[in-house]
């Protein structure tokens, strides 16, 4: 029987290993067949004739691929460009900001390492100064609970304590702030949209939409300056390809890492043609974006609502079977779950790498210095997998 939920929806849309418990879709996404066969074809069409491709039509073919992004994020495709990856865009907004020495860069505790490792990269080099704050209640996740939640904190207090704490760090020095949607090792969800609207005025914000694209409808909140999303995550899209959305009063000065003659053509002209690269991830983008749709039968939301609860059903095996204790849910197919216990990142990448032999790839994390389990459900998950996780965690744990 498959109600949809017990079992993978059609499983065979994806190369993936069936012998494994795939519960780690956040990290790199998993690409469908009916992408990748899309991005052979975009292969194949330039292969016919590279000189004219990259010569005459590379360009309208990337302006006709933004407009089709843009559409998916409600978004204006005049500020939309193409990026590898979040990243790339990260550091795109960073070397385009005049940075004077001690200005200042705000950033949270539960900004990603790689987010983190280019912003002291830019403050080391241009003598800025960096400034971590730290979530609001971010003592509550060491018990396992998301802040502003388990104390019955609404999501409105929630967001007013943030956007208190991350207005307690500016002063006439601040240059950026830089603020998840969903961050990464703790899977939190992330006002922005109050913080943006509350702050936008009065500060550049950079919202690291990484996991946004197909996780949130119009994921890009009015007042942020530059936002950021992955689609090679929860869109489907082939690697590598993301989206840096920037506001009008910043798109003529955002300019690409490498310098580019497509500059003449302004802002969004600039990161068209940089350099021969392969462009077919982008190009694939399309199959991409009508994939749930045309394979699943399903809108990117009703996806999203399947993998929840398949996600919820599962957590509850889970706690049933471990007793783990569960956070509130974020409404998100990813989640995560404490293993109430203390562990370093280290300690939770040998856990990860232990889970892995045992035949379950799942992400292992350790926010606030607590090991947790970040498990995220697409479609080719289905409940049954976490028996596999929980046979798999009771050898290991
Ligand atoms: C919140 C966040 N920001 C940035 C990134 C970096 O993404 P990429 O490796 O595609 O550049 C990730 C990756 O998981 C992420 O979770």
């Amino acid at each position: 029987m498959n109600d949809g939920l017990t079992r993978p929806l059609r499983p065979h849309l994806w190369l993936l290993d069936p012998e494994v418990a795939h519960l780690n879709h956040g990290s790199y996404g998993a690409v469908p067949r009916p992408v990748l066969e899309a991005q052979r074809r975009a292969a194949e069409a330039v292969e016919r004739s590279p000189e004219r491709f990259y010569r005459a039509d590379l360009t309208a073919a990337i302006d006709a691929v933004r407009g089709r992004v843009a559409e998916f994020l409600a978004t204006d495709p005049d500020g939309l460009v193409l990026v590898q990856n979040a990243t790339e865009a990260v550091q795109v907004v960073l070397s385009s900001l005049a940075l004077e020495p001690l200005a200042e860069i705000v950033y949270t505790d539960h900004t990603y390492p790689w987010v983190k490792a280019a912003i002291e990269r830019a403050c080391d080099e241009r003598g800025v100064v960096p400034r971590c704050v730290a979530l609001p209640n971010r003592s509550e996740l060491a018990d396992g609970s998301a802040p502003g939640q388990s104390d019955g904190l609404s999501e409105a207090e929630f967001a007013a304590a943030l956007v208190t704490t991350l207005k307690g760090a500016l002063n006439e020095r601040t240059a950026l702030v830089v603020l998840d949607q969903i961050t990464s090792a703790s899977a939190l969800r992330l006002p922005v949209e109050a913080v943006c609207a509350a702050l936008g005025d009065e500060v550049p914000i950079l919202i690291d939409g990484a996991h946004a694209p197909g996780l949130i409808d119009a994921p890009v909140p009015k007042g942020a300056a530059f936002w950021l999303g992955n689609l090679h995550k929860w869109a489907f899209a082939a690697r590598t390809a993301a989206a840096l959305v920037v506001a009008p009063p910043w798109r003529e000065r955002v300019r690409p890492l490498v310098a580019s003659a497509g500059a003449a053509r302004g802002f969004t002209g600039s990161f068209s043609y940089l350099g021969t690269q392969d462009p077919t991830a982008y190009l694939a983008l399309p199959a991409a974006l009508a994939f749930p749709a045309d394979h699943l039968g399903m809108t990117f939301g009703r996806l999203r609502e399947r993998n929840t609860a398949v996600l919820e059903l599962g957590l509850a095996r889970l706690r049933d079977a471990l007793g783990l204790r569960l956070p509130p849910g974020n409404g998100l197919p990813m989640r995560a779950v404490p293993l109430g216990r203390a562990g370093s990142d280290a300690e939770a990448g040998e856990l990860g790498a232990r889970l892995r032999e045992k035949g379950v790839e799942v992400a292992t994390t350790s926010p606030g210095g607590q090991l947790h389990l970040r498990l995220s459900v697409q479609a080719y998950v289905g409940v049954e997998e976490f028996a596999r996780l929980a046979a798999a965690l009771a050898a290991v744990v």
